[in-house]
């Protein structure tokens, strides 16, 4: 039996699907919404296959069985049942603010000012998305990294009108379900995570586009380098470890990161046409037949990643005692 409070989370797709999943690992009371109802069909038989399979390979979350957690999920048939009464609200609609805008205008004739409303909005500002509500200052970004279920990390990105408390409480949430919440202090376009990602993929596409670089040769400069050393410290930490602290690599080093920067294209296109190289070496490289295998493949290094992880963190926090 899921405990006595309640999610509601709008929209079942990849994202949708997979917060609900992370709240039902803690037993949460999870109503999974979706405008097409067979969508919530396909998600709940995803869901219970995916729970399934984690359970048989060790990499289930949470301390119930995989049976109970699919237990704490429902699919309703409204939004209303969705969200009426719920402690937290998930919305993971198509990334259209038109829409969002439409569907939190109804959320927020239903619910009362005890409820949290969180958006996964990859990139719209929360103020554009909120501003016109009721419940504004419970309006929070709580924006995940695909597949949340095995990428912990989740942006917390408040509009200059979310309360103090709608911050603390959602970072409160995150931590519960075993996310890694990062708390923004204003917002600001692509959020942290886009704005990182894009920068890469901005360097990535001018490397392969002036003939320097195969598509190939990109991804192994990230997933046997650079990737490897992400996947345990940031960007930052690094830098600083490759020298004797930050002062000492900006000494070593700042002037050819100033050389190197002034080389960069400064807004390569992203337009299909302009693009047709990268495409074509990227669809020779993973074909689009291949897709559904390749997704099923990353989940489960992710998951063999997310499991490392917690072992060497716990070795961590042993060897700090
Ligand atoms: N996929 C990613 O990599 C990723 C990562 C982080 C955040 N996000 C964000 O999460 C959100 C959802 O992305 P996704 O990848 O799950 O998309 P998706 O296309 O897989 O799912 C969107 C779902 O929303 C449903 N929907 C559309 N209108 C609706 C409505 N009015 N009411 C209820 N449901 C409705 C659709 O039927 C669909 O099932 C977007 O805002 C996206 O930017 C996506």
């Amino acid at each position: 039996m899921p405990r006595n409070e309640k999610i509601g989370i709008l929209g079942s797709g990849f994202i949708g699907r997979s917060w609900a999943m992370l709240f039902a690992s803690v037993g949460y009371d999870v109503c999974l919404y979706d405008a097409k109802q067979e969508q919530v069909s396909a998600a709940l038989k995803d869901i219970k296959q995916q729970l399934s399979n984690l359970e048989s390979t060790g990499l289930l979350r949470g301390k119930l069985s995989a049976d109970d957690q699919f237990k704490c999920i429902r699919g309703v048939k409204s939004l209303k049942e969705c969200v009426e009464g719920a402690k937290f609200v998930q919305e993971s609609v198509f990334e259209d603010l038109e829409l969002k805008k439409k569907v939190w205008k109804e959320v927020d004739q239903i619910v009362g000012s005890d409820t949290v409303l969180g958006s996964s909005t990859s990139c719209i500002l929360p103020s554009k998305i909120s501003a016109e509500l009721v419940h504004k200052a419970n309006f929070i970004v709580s924006h995940p990294v695909n597949p949340p279920y095995y990428v912990p990390a989740v942006e917390l990105v408040p509009a200059p009108w979310t309360s103090k408390d709608v911050v603390i409480s959602t970072h409160a949430l995150m931590k519960e379900i075993g996310q890694a919440p990062i708390t923004f202090n204003k917002e600001i376009v692509g959020f942290g995570v886009n704005r990182i990602q894009y920068a890469i993929l901005n360097e990535c596409n001018s490397l392969v586009r002036s003939g320097v670089l195969r598509a190939e040769d990109v991804d192994t400069i990230m997933r046997d380098g650079l990737g490897h050393r992400y996947a345990f410290m940031g960007p930052l930490e690094t830098a600083l470890l490759n020298a004797d602290g930050m002062k000492d690599y900006l000494r070593r080093y700042a002037s050819s990161m100033e050389t190197v920067t002034e080389t960069f294209e400064a807004r390569p296109s992203w337009d299909i046409k302009d693009c047709s190289e990268l495409i074509a070496q990227l669809d020779q490289m993973v074909p689009l037949d291949q897709l559904e295998s390749r997704r099923v493949w990353r989940d489960g290094r992710l998951a063999a990643l997310a499991k490392l992880k917690k072992e060497t963190s716990e070795q961590d926090r042993l060897s700090k005692k």
